[in-house]
């Protein structure tokens, strides 16, 4: 049995027997012998229902869900205004396809994202279904904008896993490995991954070595700054550990794009839709991307993506890009309520939580030897574990025993990259229900510690 604050809260979590239960066992089991291997789930959780930031399994157990669907359901699991939302333009209007007609859901949504996307600048959007397909639509745009076929992604970076979006993720070899060749043009660049500077440097001596290493080196060898499309960048790495670069970095980025008329994209897959306390992570270092690319977050867990251009860039001609399903009106819809519940309040939530959740954090790396470091904007935050703070060594399997006991009292979190636990719930996510998550995360590695 778990571990239970108070018995019959409904915000909080309450388990009822050993986990998994003989429901969720005999689904697995179901699911073991027709779904693709590829799935990687962690612990045994089957889901049944959620409310805000409440999960319930198929045998009545109830989680608090710090995961939010892989940072997904920003306003919280099944909000009753995205649901009121989607059960109206469901009753009217299902599909349409805005490849080819016209409706006003779709339109009012790009006027939405025209609105919100950073800089203040004219924006078009082209839409998709997934993050995969907004990265895919930002690369052809960018190829096709410039006439130029290079394009500058990061290691680590995870952009999706369709052939294009796969050819700029550089996260983990299992996710490439068997599938190439990828497409061509795509050459890695160091991120800036302060905590293991890949140039050794500290923040006291780093002169943004990761974009000289992009200036002086990419550029002048093996991807001329003429043939150079595009820098894609996730503003803060997600599925490779939550890695928040500093504001140089982005300052340099800049330079460098301007400077040689690259363009430059932000994956803001993950970190977008108010999930850093601001709309976008891009707020955070005032940068202003030529190209945004959006999904996740943006309907609360309907399918879509966004991909949101400077009005001037995106003038490619009828016919040469669209999706069938993409901006779906059941999914405008649901991304228009998600909109007006961030901006109403559910982004100063964030920023008042995230700064909540971190005030405890920080002390961590203090007080564990096995915390190395702890990062994050907002509700994204990252916590490292190493096996001791001089060595730095990575920690993967303390993190993976804290990810396991945590489900089985009754918190869901999930690993980024080898060795960060990730935290990011759902935007409405309450002071006791992150007083929750840290006790018990602090329990969990104090356990898993000894257990190791
Ligand atoms: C930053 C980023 N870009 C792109 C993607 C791909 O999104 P999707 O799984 O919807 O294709 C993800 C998914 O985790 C992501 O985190």
């Amino acid at each position: 049995m778990g571990k239970t604050l108070e018995l019959g809260r409904p915000d909080l979590p309450q388990l009822s027997g050993a986990l998994p239960g003989p429901k969720a066992r005999a689904i697995i089991e179901r699911d073991r012998a027709v779904v693709s291997t590829s799935y990687t789930r962690g612990y045994p959780l089957v889901a049944a229902r959620g409310e805000g930031a409440m999960v319930e399994d198929v045998d009545g157990n109830r989680f608090l869900d710090f995961n939010a669907g892989i940072a997904v359901v920003a306003t919280g699991h099944c909000h009753p205004r995205v649901v009121a939302a989607i059960q109206r333009q469901a009753a009217r209007l299902i599909h349409m396809s805005g490849t080819d007609f016209y409706y006003e859901e779709l339109t009012a949504l790009a006027e939405e994202l025209a609105r919100i996307a950073p800089g203040g600048v004219a924006r078009r959007v082209s839409f998709g279904n997934s993050g995969a397909e907004a990265i895919e639509g930002a690369i052809k745009l960018a190829r096709y904008a410039t006439g130029r076929d290079k394009i500058i992604a990061f290691y680590s970076s995870f952009h999706g896993r369709t052939m294009g979006a796969l050819s700029l993720t550089a996260s983990r070899a299992v996710q490439r490995a068997g599938f190439g060749p990828l497409i061509p043009g795509v050459v890695h660049a160091p991120y800036a991954y302060c905590f293991r500077c890949p140039q050794g440097r500290t923040p006291d001596t780093c002169a943004v070595e990761c974009v000289q290493h992009i200036e002086k080196t990419i550029l002048k060898t093996i991807a001329p700054a003429k043939e150079t499309a595009a820098i894609v960048v996730e503003p803060v790495q997600g599925e490779s550990g939550y890695v928040v670069p500093p504001r140089k970095f982005f300052d340099e980025l800049a330079r460098v794009a301007e400077q040689n008329g690259i363009l430059l994209i932000f994956d803001e897959v993950q970190s977008g839709m108010g999930r850093t306390g601001r709309m976008w992570a891009a707020d955070h270092f005032d940068a202003v991307p030529d190209i945004l690319a959006v999904a996740k977050g943006v309907a609360s867990g309907m399918p879509l993506g966004a991909t949101i251009a400077r009005a001037e860039i995106m003038n490619w001609p009828p016919g040469a890009h669209a999706s069938t399903f993409g901006g779906n009106p059941v999914a405008c819809q649901a991304a228009l309520t998600t909109i007006a519940l961030l901006e109403e309040s559910l982004i100063e939530n964030a920023a008042s939580m995230g700064a909540y959740l971190m005030e405890r954090l920080r002390e961590w790396p203090e007080r564990y030897e096995t915390v190395g470091d702890v990062r994050g904007l907002g509700l994204m935050i990252g916590v490292e574990l190493v096996r001791d703070r001089r060595s730095r060594e990575r920690n993967p399997a303390l993190r993976d025993r804290v990810v396991e006991l945590a489900f089985e009292r009754g918190l869901l979190i999930l690993g980024a990259g080898e060795n960060t636990i990730r935290l990011c719930p759902p935007l409405v996510v309450t002071r006791e229900q992150c007083d929750f998550a840290m006790e018990t995360i602090e329990d969990c590695l104090k356990l898993g510690m000894e257990l190791l």
